[in-house]
């Protein structure tokens, strides 16, 4: 069976992953698939629904019956949408991320959306982005990357990033959920955050937005030969 070819960006939080793997998946006019966005989903659902974080079995009935849409086009273009709700801002909240974070701890949790992040991949291609695409959800995919960055960096760039959509967030404050979110990321059992055994490291400190970009191209047209839509 023909499958797609799929690049996954994976790294920690606030390395630049979202950016870079959208502005890839358009130059090459490949599908994107956010799956940190997905676990932010379920968090806001288990929240607004008050779930509880160690209710294992109402996840686990949340997670598949979550309805994840990422319209591309049309007038919720680029949203992210919640029971017909406009989400986009709210999934970006710390509260979210942090309990995002501890859902992605659960086994159970992954196990249900895994066929459901799978389910992205589809001609002409993928581009992926999280912490697992390229050891767990797409282990056979033709590129990997693993973008990093130093802790401080990426708290800038978060501060930054949250005072452009209007939210306000303190740095000191983020460099330390930062850092105990990476902790906890790194040291689950379960799909721990790690480069997988063939992927690229890209350490973006102090690199331009365009150089990763077109560094992760290169690698797309080494490896599948196409140097897509554009
Ligand atoms: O990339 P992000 O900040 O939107 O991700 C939110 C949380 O979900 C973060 O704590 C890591 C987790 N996550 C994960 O465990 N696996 C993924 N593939 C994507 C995100």
């Amino acid at each position: 069976m023909a499958t797609a070819p799929v690049v996954t960006v994976d790294g920690p939080g606030g390395a630049g992953k979202g950016t870079i793997a959208r502005a890839v998946a358009r130059r090459l006019g490949w599908h994107f698939l956010d799956s940190g966005a997905i676990y932010r989903l379920l968090a806001l659902a288990s929240l607004r629904s008050r779930t509880a974080a160690d209710d294992l079995a109402a996840l686990d009935a949340q997670a598949r019956a979550l309805d994840i849409a990422f319209p591309t086009h049309g007038a919720n273009a680029d949203e992210v949408m919640l029971d017909g709700d406009t989400v986009t801002a709210a999934i970006r909240e710390e509260a979210c991320g942090e309990r995002a974070s501890v859902l992605a701890a659960l086994p159970i949790v992954r196990a249900a959306l895994l066929e459901r992040q799978r389910a992205f991949r589809g001609p002409p291609g993928l581009v992926a982005d999280g912490r697992d695409m390229g050891t767990v959800v797409f282990p056979d995919a033709e590129v990997k990357v693993f973008l990093t960055a130093s802790v401080e960096e990426r708290a800038r760039r978060r501060h930054k990033q949250l005072m452009e959509q209007g939210v306000s967030a303190n740095l000191a404050g983020l460099l330390e959920e930062l850092r105990a979110r990476d902790e906890r990321d790194m040291n689950r059992p379960v799909a721990p955050l790690k480069p997988a055994e063939d992927a690229i490291t890209i350490d973006s400190t102090g690199m331009a937005i365009d150089a990763v970009i077109n560094r992760v191209l290169a690698l797309v047209h080494e490896r599948c030969g196409t140097t897509g839509a554009e």
